[in-house]
Parts: C-alpha cells; structure tokens; sequence
C-alpha cells in the first residue's frame, strides 16, 4: 500500500523515533513492503519510517544506475534497522540532496565521505556495511529522519538551496 508523505512542517517528521523490538513479524514485513511500494512510487533513492508517520527507526533505500541520476554506483534494495553508523576516516563531501519531504527542492549538504554501517534487516539478520560517495550520504540522510532531522536543517549556505527548475537540475527525481 502507497502512503501520503509527510512533508515539512509535520511535527512527526521531527521526533526521535522509537527502536524496532520484534524483527520478523508480519507487522514488520508490511510496513517494509509498503515502504518499498511508496518510495518507488515517489521515484526516491530512500525512505525513512518516520516520512510515513511510522515512529521507528527503520529507513530503507536503494537505486539502480540511471542517466537521471547521474554516474551514481548501484545500490541493491536495503532495509536498515536500529542503525549506528560510525565514520571512517575524517574526510567530509559536500553535495547536493533532495528529499521526498521537502519535494521540488535541493541544497548542498556536507557529509562524512566514507563510513560504516550497521544494524539489522527486517528478518534479524546483522548488516555491516563500509560505504562512501552517494551511498555514504544517503545512509547518513535517512538516518538523520530517525533524529527528526531534516536535511535543510544542515545545509549552511543558503546561497545554494532552492527549487529544482531554478537550481537547472532539470527532471532529477526527489530523494
Ligand atoms: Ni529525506
């Protein structure tokens, strides 16, 4: 089932999300699915629980290559749960990101540029992963959801934020 995204301005969007307790369940596996179901709907590269009004902290994201998006690496569909993530390294990226809650808009965001994540899938099962580019910032974007932060809320040249069609991004989809 596609669910409405909450958008900017919903006061749900900005809470500290409650961890997952029971993995496995059928409640756990339909919210995943539906997950799935509204962010490809949304043409996003993420979703957060949260940006549905789900008070947990699970996000999921994922991508194919696309000339829309660019020389981005491929992402394989990935549910992460009561995530930690922990940088490698002391390097910081800046780049452009969108979100599905914050639609038509972009600025630029700086980012840890390499960093390890880990947690949980919907079945239990432990994921660790060491990542960096595009993949590091959208881990780091979603997760920020789970800490009711949105990614205007980090950008800190404002000279660089507004409405896509200005920005001459063209047709690139929300995040
Ligand atoms: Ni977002």
């Amino acid at each position: 089932m596609i669910h409405p995204i909450l958008r900017m301005g919903d006061p749900r969007l900005l809470r500290v999300a409650r961890p997952v307790e029971r993995f496995d369940t059928e409640e756990l596996h339909a919210l995943v699915s539906d997950m799935f179901e509204t962010m490809e709907a949304a043409n996003g590269a993420g979703l957060a629980a949260p940006q549905i009004g789900v008070d947990l902290r699970l996000v999921i994201f994922g991508y194919g290559q696309s000339a829309v998006r660019g020389d981005r690496s491929p992402v394989p569909p990935t549910v992460l749960i009561n995530p930690t993530l922990t940088p490698l390294g002391e390097a910081i990226e800046e780049g452009w990101e969108g979100c599905l809650s914050v639609p038509g808009m972009r600025g630029i965001v700086a980012r840890v540029a390499r960093l390890r994540y880990e947690g949980f899938d919907q079945f239990g099962g432990r994921i660790v992963r060491d990542v960096e580019g595009f993949h590091a910032r959208v881990v780091q974007h979603e997760c920020d959801h789970l800490d009711g932060i949105l990614y205007p809320m980090r950008i800190t040249d404002f000279t660089q934020f507004g409405y896509v069609e200005e920005l001459g991004f063209g047709q690139i989809p929300d995040d």
